[in-house]
């Protein structure tokens, strides 16, 4: 298949001119000005007045995960046709290595799930939720043969993923000798534990005590805790689904004394706050996640946290579970509500919306937040995170100016609500292109169920950012 984008506004990280892109067999081959005189397309886009963007890449998503005792909704089918609609070509989910199996064995059950399912590129971290000497190994396993450069630990939710620190410090220190990358899941989880139970005696348990008991502080002692283990290990950490000022703060700290630490956060913190969970009846449930959403004075921080490089990368943490069901789970106890809120589709509408248009972050850097940074970290770039001759062809034509209603009718992720519902944003793809076939096209899916390819990933850019 060969494709010629013509006369769009091309825009990477660094760069913003008009020019044609021409794709084949897969990748792009070349750009510049009147192509269509030198190359033979068989399709072709015009995208004049429209940007050219290269591929979101979404780099923390959980598809067909089982969690609080249940599974989130979409699977790598639904939901890599949902983040396609978004304008994401590429995702990295993660593959869970439960207590008593091996890291191969999680790999495997990951694969399967999303071979001959997903319709764009994906590709895993491994959660890691105990380490022996022989997961040592097998970490340097999972980075030097199958791709799988990252891991996630959890300082949150005793029981289910948690570690100690001995753990989080053998696996930082492992990163160092096999160029792997820590992602870390940071709130202190004892002493949420502790609020709940005690909340619960009390008698509080409607949605919002999710978040009373998940103070920002939690989540701001356990990310200096994770940096300065990574500092003792002498190795970059990635701070993943960032909420508060509070955990900013000690990237921010870390980073001025010059240490690798680096950290993404989600729209859902940049536009939902606390008072979400104050909606009537249930209705706060739909926000349950963690870390939770916080007072909205934080949106600001995070903002400003972005725009000064403090924050380096906006993912969706999507994890979508029913209200009917699901959520319901917890309808007498907050406790019981499954963590996790839908996103995969509205991340890049959002951040033109109310980032780029709002004049918070330029459009370099909305491509730098989205797509170029992402791939960089986790081991994607060049291949994929930018627009140039010999990497892939995964390019987003985006209609600043298309207008949408987000809400449960007009997106695609397979979830009965939305946190955005009725909001109106400005900035919406028109087509998005994976490896040079088009698989979104004027709101309609025209790609194929089975078409995403695993990406082994090479080791972060991290070292180097
Ligand atoms: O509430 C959340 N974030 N659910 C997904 C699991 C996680 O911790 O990322
Ligand atoms: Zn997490
Ligand atoms: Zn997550």
């Amino acid at each position: 298949m060969t494709l010629l984008i013509e006369n769009g506004r091309v825009i990477t990280a660094s760069d913003d001119y008009v020019a044609d892109v021409y794709c084949e067999g897969g990748r792009v081959s070349a750009i510049g000005a009147q192509l269509a005189s030198r190359v033979r397309a068989e399709r072709t886009i015009d995208a004049r007045g429209k940007y050219v963007l290269p591929g979101g890449i979404d780099v923390h998503t959980h598809l067909d995960m089982p969690f609080g005792g249940t599974t989130s909704t979409d699977d790598f089918e639904t939901g890599t046709i949902a983040a396609a609609f978004g304008g994401t070509t590429s995702l990295v989910d993660f593959a869970i290595q439960y207590r008593g199996q091996t890291m191969r064995h999680a790999l495997d059950a990951w694969m399967e799930k999303a071979s001959g399912k997903a319709v764009i590129d994906y590709s895993f971290h491994m959660i890691l939720t105990e380490l022996p000497d022989a997961g040592l190994g097998d970490m340097d396993v999972m980075v030097r043969d199958e791709g799988v450069t990252s891991f996630k630990l959890f300082m949150a939710y005793p029981g289910v993923f948690m570690v100690d620190d001995a753990t989080i410090f053998r696996a930082l220190r492992r990163t160092g000798e096999n160029g792997g990358l820590v992602c870390m899941h940071a709130e202190n989880g004892g002493v949420i534990d502790l609020l709940v139970q005690e909340a619960l005696r009390r008698g509080e348990k409607a949605p919002k005590y999710h978040a009373l008991t998940r103070p920002p502080r939690a989540e701001g002692e356990a990310t200096g805790r994770a940096i300065a283990l990574a500092e003792m290990a002498g190795v970059p950490i990635y701070i993943v689904h960032l909420s508060s000022a509070d955990a900013l703060r000690k990237v921010r700290e870390a980073r001025d004394m010059g240490l690798p630490a680096f950290a993404e956060t989600c729209p859902q913190y940049l536009f939902l706050s606390y008072d979400n969970y104050e909606e009537p009846g249930f209705e706060g449930a739909k926000y349950v996640m963690s870390p939770p959403l916080r007072e909205k004075w934080h949106q600001d921080v995070l903002w400003k946290g972005l725009a000064k490089d403090d924050l380096q990368v906006i993912s969706t943490d999507h994890c979508p579970f029913c209200m009917a069901g699901q959520k319901e789970l917890g309808a007498d106890d907050f406790s019981k509500i499954p963590n996790g809120a839908p996103g995969i589709e509205t991340r890049l509408t959002l951040v033109h919306n109310g980032g780029v248009r709002k004049g918070r972050i330029s459009l370099n850097r909305f491509v730098e937040l989205c797509s170029t940074t992402p791939a960089r970290m986790f081991g994607l770039f060049p291949r994929k995170g930018t627009i140039a001759v010999g990497s892939d062809a995964d390019i987003v034509v985006f209609d600043p100016e298309k207008h949408q209603t987000l809400g449960v009718k007009s997106l695609h992720m397979r979830v009965d609500y939305n946190p955005y519902e009725g909001t109106v944003v400005h900035g919406a793809p028109t087509h998005v292109i994976s490896r040079g076939n088009v698989v979104i096209e004027n709101d309609r899916f025209v790609g194929k169920r089975g078409a995403g390819q695993f990406v082994k990933r090479g080791p972060s850019l991290a070292r180097e950012l």
